[in-house]
C-alpha cells in the first residue's frame, strides 16, 4: 500500500463566509434551512453553519473522508452495470492509491468534516488511472476527481466550495485548464460544473464497457 502523503504540503485553509450560500435556501428543505443557522461551537464560539472551511486533509482524516465517499457515491450503485460498479467502487475509496498523484482536500462546517475531493495538481503524473482505453490528460493541466458531500449535508455550497477551491489553487499553480470526468446519472454535479463554466471536452471520454460513458469536461483558466 502506498504511503499517504495527503499532508506533505503546508495545510492551507480556505476559508469563506458563505452569506451568499443562504440564498441556497431556495433549494433547500426545512432540515438544510436549519443548517444556516447560527449554531454555538463546543468552545462558545458562534458561528454559522454556511462557514465553509477547506484544506488538505490529515493523515488522521482519510478514513472520514473514505466513509463520506462511500456514502455519497452509494446513489449511483444502482445505475452502473454491476461489472463495472464493483471495480469502480474500490476505485473510489481507494485514497492511499491517487494519494502519491493528488491531494486530498476536505471540507470542513462547524468542525465537522462534510466532503472531500481529490485535487491533481498541473505535472502529475496519474492525473486519471492510467489505463489502455483513456487518453490522460495533458501534463499542464490540473484535474480533479471524486467529488462527495456527505448526504446529510448536501445543498449548502460545499460542494460548489471544493470545486471553486480545485480551480483556485489550479490557477495559482499556472495549469491552462483543469480537467474532469463525469457521467449521465452524476445530474446535479454535471449542471454545477456546467454553470461554473466546464465544457465538454470529448476527446478525453472514455467507455469502461459499452453501456458506460465517462465523459469529459474542461475548464480552460
Ligand atoms: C454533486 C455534489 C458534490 C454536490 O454537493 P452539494 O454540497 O450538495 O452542492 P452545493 O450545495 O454546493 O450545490 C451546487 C450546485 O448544485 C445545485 N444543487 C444542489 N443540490 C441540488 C439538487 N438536489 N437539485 C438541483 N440542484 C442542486 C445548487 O443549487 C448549486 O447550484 P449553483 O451551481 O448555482 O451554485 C453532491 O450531490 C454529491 O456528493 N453527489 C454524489 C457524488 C457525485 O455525484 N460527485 C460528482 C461526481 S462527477
Amino acid at each position: 500500500m502506498a504511503a499517504l502523503s495527503h499532508s506533505r504540503d503546508p495545510v492551507t485553509t480556505f476559508t469563506i463566509i458563505a452569506a451568499t450560500r443562504l440564498g441556497r435556501a431556495t433549494i433547500a428543505d426545512a432540515s438544510t434551512r436549519r443548517d444556516l443557522a447560527n449554531v454555538a461551537t463546543e468552545d462558545g464560539t458562534i458561528t454559522t453553519m454556511s462557514e465553509i472551511a477547506v484544506r488538505v486533509a490529515r493523515e488522521d482524516e482519510v478514513d472520514k473522508a473514505r466513509s463520506i465517499l462511500g456514502a455519497a457515491y452509494a446513489e449511483y450503485e444502482g445505475s452502473f452495470p454491476k461489472e463495472n460498479w464493483a471495480p469502480y467502487l474500490v476505485d473510489i475509496l481507494d485514497l492511499e492509491g491517487r494519494a502519491a498523484a493528488s491531494e486530498l482536500l476536505i471540507a470542513e462546517r462547524v468542525g465537522k468534516i462534510v466532503g472531500c475531493v481529490s485535487y491533481f495538481p498541473p505535472g502529475s503524473k496519474a492525473s486519471y488511472p492510467s489505463d489502455s482505453f483513456s487518453e490522460p490528460w495533458p501534463t499542464e493541466w490540473a484535474a480533479f476527481r471524486l467529488l462527495a458531500v456527505d448526504p446529510a449535508a448536501r445543498g449548502g455550497g460545499v460542494g460548489r466550495r471544493l470545486t471553486e477551491v480545485c480551480i483556485e489553487r489550479a490557477r495559482q499553480q499556472g495549469a491552462p485548464a483543469v480537467g474532469l470526468h463525469t457521467t449521465e446519472p452524476m445530474k446535479v454535479a454535471r449542471a454545477m460544473y456546467e454553470r461554473l463554466g466546464f465544457e465538454r471536452a470529448p476527446r478525453y471520454d472514455f467507455h469502461p464497457s459499452p453501456q458506460v460513458a465517462v465523459e469529459a469536461y474542461r475548464l480552460d483558466l
